[in-house]
C-alpha cells in the first residue's frame, strides 16, 4: 500500500475513533471499554495500521509510524478524559423506582430532656445556670461545705480519689459548685448547677457510679424556709403536675441547717403503693435546707446580713419517675431502642 493511502487510512481511523468516543455518554463505561478494545487493543485498529508499515521504504515507514503514534497518544488521552465523565456520571445514576432512604434523625437523651425541662422551670423563676468542674479538691467537695476530714458524714459519699495525697477527687455531689459561685459572686443571686457526680457505688437497678445532679442555691437578705418550700413545691408541681402532694421531712446535711428531705406522692401507683415507692405512697426526691452559717463564713459572707437556701437532687431518679424507666442502667447503656422513645 502506498504512503498516501496509509496516511488517509490513519486520518479516517482517527476521525472515526474520535466521533465514536464522543458518542459514548454518561453511565456508558461498558461501551467505553468496547471502544478501547476496538481502537487501542492488541488486535485493534491502531495496531492494524502498524501492520501496514513493513511494505514501505524506511523513510516513509518513519513518517507513517510517527503519525500513527501521535494518533495513538491523542486517542489515549481522549479515552482517559472520557473515563472521568462516564465513571462520574455512573455514581449519580438514580433508579427512580427504588424506595427512598429515610435519613436517620437523632433524639435527645432522656437525661438531657429532663435537665432542660428542669432548667426551664428554674430560669422562669429567675435562676441563672452555672457549672463547676467534675474534678474537685477535698476543700470544695467537703471541707468548705462544713464536712471536716474524719467527720462521720463523709461516709455518705464514698469517694473516687484521683490523688489521695493531693486530695483531688471526682466530685460526689454538685454542692461544691455552691462554694465556687459564692466565692466569686456577691449576693443577692439565685442559681442552679447541673452536672455529673461520682460515687463508689456498685451498679444495680437504682445505683450507678456516675449520675447527674441539679443543685440550687439562693442567697439574699431575709430568705427563710418558706421561700425554700415555696420554690421547691412550685418546681415539683411544674414538673409532675398540680395533683402531686409534696412532703418535707427533717433531715441532716452538714452544710445546711435546718435540713430537710423532700418526697412527692408516687405518680407511678398514685399513692396506692408500688415497688418504686416501697409501698409507702411517697418517693424521696431531693435534699435541701438553709445554708449553714459556717458555709457562709467559709466564703466570707456576712451571716448577719444574708441567709439562703440550697437543694440538690438526682436527675436519673426524677427521670425514672417521670418517664417510667424502671432501671437506672438504661440511661448509660446507650441502647438506641430505649433512647429513641424519648425524643
Ligand atoms: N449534696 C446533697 C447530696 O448529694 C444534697 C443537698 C444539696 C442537700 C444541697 C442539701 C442542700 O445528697
Amino acid at each position: 500500500m502506498e504512503l498516501e493511502e496509509i496516511k488517509k487510512r490513519i486520518k479516517d481511523v482517527s476521525e472515526k475513533a474520535e466521533k465514536e468516543l464522543l458518542e459514548i455518554v454518561e453511565g456508558e463505561s461498558d461501551k467505553l471499554e468496547i471502544w478501547k478494545v476496538k481502537y487501542l487493543g492488541r488486535k485493534g485498529e491502531i495496531n492494524n495500521l502498524f501492520a501496514l508499515l513493513p511494505h514501505l521504504s524506511s523513510g516513509e515507514k518513519k513518517e507513517a509510524g510517527m503519525l500513527i503514534n501521535e494518533m495513538k497518544e491523542k486517542l489515549n488521552t481522549a479515552y482517559e478524559e472520557r473515563i472521568s465523565i462516564t465513571g462520574k456520571q455512573e455514581k449519580h445514576k438514580i433508579n427512580l423506582s427504588f424506595p427512598g432512604k429515610r435519613p436517620e434523625t437523632g433524639s435527645f437523651h432522656p437525661i438531657t430532656i429532663i435537665s432542660r425541662e428542669i432548667s426551664t422551670i428554674f430560669t422562669k423563676m429567675g435562676f441563672g445556670i452555672v457549672t463547676g468542674p467534675d474534678i474537685e479538691t477535698d476543700y470544695y467537695n467537703f471541707e468548705a461545705l462544713n464536712i471536716p476530714a474524719e467527720h462521720p458524714s463523709k461516709d455518705v459519699w464514698d469517694t473516687f480519689y484521683l490523688s489521695e495525697k493531693e486530695k483531688i477527687l471526682l466530685r460526689t455531689h454538685t454542692s461544691p459548685v455552691q462554694i465556687r459561685i459564692m466565692e466569686k459572686t456577691a449576693p443577692p443571686f439565685r442559681v442552679i448547677a447541673i452536672g455529673k457526680c461520682f460515687r463508689r457505688d456498685d451498679i444495680d437497678a437504682t445505683h450507678s457510679p456516675v449520675f447527674h445532679q441539679i443543685e440550687g442555691l439562693m442567697v439574699d437578705r431575709g430568705i427563710n424556709f418558706s421561700h425554700l418550700k415555696g420554690i421547691l413545691t412550685h418546681f415539683i408541681m411544674e414538673l409532675f403536675g398540680n395533683n402531686i402532694k409534696v412532703k418535707f421531712t427533717p433531715s441532716f446535711f452538714p452544710f445546711t441547717e435546718p435540713s430537710a428531705e423532700v418526697s412527692m406522692s408516687c405518680n407511678i401507683c398514685k399513692g396506692n403503693g408500688c415497688p418504686t415507692c416501697h409501698n409507702t405512697g411517697y418517693i424521696e426526691i431531693l435534699g435541701c435546707g438553709m445554708v449553714h452559717p459556717q458555709v457562709f463564713r467559709n466564703v466570707g459572707y456576712d451571716t448577719d446580713e444574708f441567709t439562703g437556701f440550697a437543694f440538690g437532687m438526682g436527675i436519673e431518679r426524677l427521670a425514672i419517675i417521670k418517664l417510667g424507666i424502671t432501671d437506672i442502667r438504661y440511661f448509660f447503656q446507650n441502647d438506641l431502642r430505649v433512647i429513641k422513645q424519648f425524643s
